[in-house]
């Protein structure tokens, strides 16, 4: 029986079978542990079950002489330092597929409400601001028909092309590192939307070039990462009118605090980091999580490992 820290309860019944085999301390708060929390609690663990908002860093590692396996409830990896871990002949596991098609409905959703203007005609209509049915009132446009750019192909950007066969949309395709098809999809596309992976190649991807390259017309949506997006030029875009809006599931940071600037201009639809946030997907990822866990500290393959060069 190995020590194992869980920095979040989990949604179902996952946690029950990490119990059964191994003896388990749990943060059981809403909020993140805090740094020195963490630090003093991987000292004298072998396994760590961690979520996005932990930085796995290889100060941390080295906090943590007895880790031998990190399973990271998420898909993205962009939290740990794999390389570290790796160099340490630690396993990392992540939460691929099962929440694929949840990540690919709320892509579509934010498409949806921000060129719909879903979110600012119900703070109208909740304001007591709705004056009467007007033939010009509200105006939005149709994502039926539209031209969308998907910037990264894996798993979750062909979901969301899939789906966007039932909107007859034409889909203009940018895989990672695809610098023509990224200028393409900027150039032509009503919708631009992100899928890529948190990266050193990605960071800061779509800035002031990219925002001004894209039409007035358009309108971007990110279910991936933050800091992909230059921020501070978002909310100028936004401002001035170079895209007609965006939606964000994803900010950076995460919580954006109430008075940041990019919360100024109404063609923003931003929700909280939701992209998998559905019951039987936060449940899947769990169990997935925990059996990356468990199969790490028995010394065996993790179902999903992210650095499996560990294993040669
Ligand atoms: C992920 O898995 O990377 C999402 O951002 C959270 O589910």
């Amino acid at each position: 029986m190995d020590r194992c820290l869980v920095t979040r309860d989990l949604p179902g019944p996952a946690l029950d079978r990490l119990r059964a085999a191994h003896q388990v301390e749990l943060w059981a708060h809403r909020a993140p542990p805090p740094r020195a929390e963490l630090e003093r609690a991987v000292a004298s663990v072998a396994g760590l079950l961690c979520t996005l908002t932990e930085r796995v860093d290889d100060e941390l590692l080295a906090a943590a002489p007895g880790l031998r396996a990190i399973s990271n409830y998420a898909v993205g990896t962009d939290n740990v330092d794999v390389a570290a871990a790796t160099a340490r002949g630690i396993g990392v596991g992540n939460t691929p597929d099962v929440l694929t098609d949840s990540t690919a409905d709320l892509a579509v959703a934010l498409m949806l409400g921000i060129a719909r203007r879903l979110t600012e005609g119900e703070r109208l209509v909740r304001a007591g601001e709705w004056v009467t049915w007007e033939p010009d009132f509200m105006l939005g446009r149709d994502l039926y028909g539209a031209t969308v750019g998907i910037v990264g192909f894996g798993r979750i950007g062909r979901a969301v092309a899939r789906r966007l066969e039932g909107f007859d949309c034409r889909v203009l395709v940018a895989g990672n590192g695809d610098a023509d098809g990224l200028a393409t999809a900027l150039a032509e596309a009503d919708f631009v939307s992100l899928h890529c992976p948190l990266t050193t190649e990605t960071r800061g991807l779509i800035g002031e070039p990219e925002l001004r390259a894209m039409r007035p017309s358009a309108y971007l949506v990110n279910t991936a990462r933050g800091p992909i997006v230059d921020q501070g030029a978002l909310e100028v875009a936004l401002r001035e009118g170079w895209i007609a809006g965006a939606a964000l599931d994803v900010t950076d940071p995460e919580p954006l605090p109430a008075d940041d600037p990019l919360l100024g201009p109404p063609n923003l639809l931003v929700v909280p980091h939701v992209g998998s946030a559905t019951h039987r997907t936060r449940e899947a990822m769990a169990e997935l999580a925990v059996s990356n866990l468990l199969a790490g500290l028995a010394g065996e393959r993790m179902p999903h490992c992210v650095n499996p060069e560990i294993y040669d």
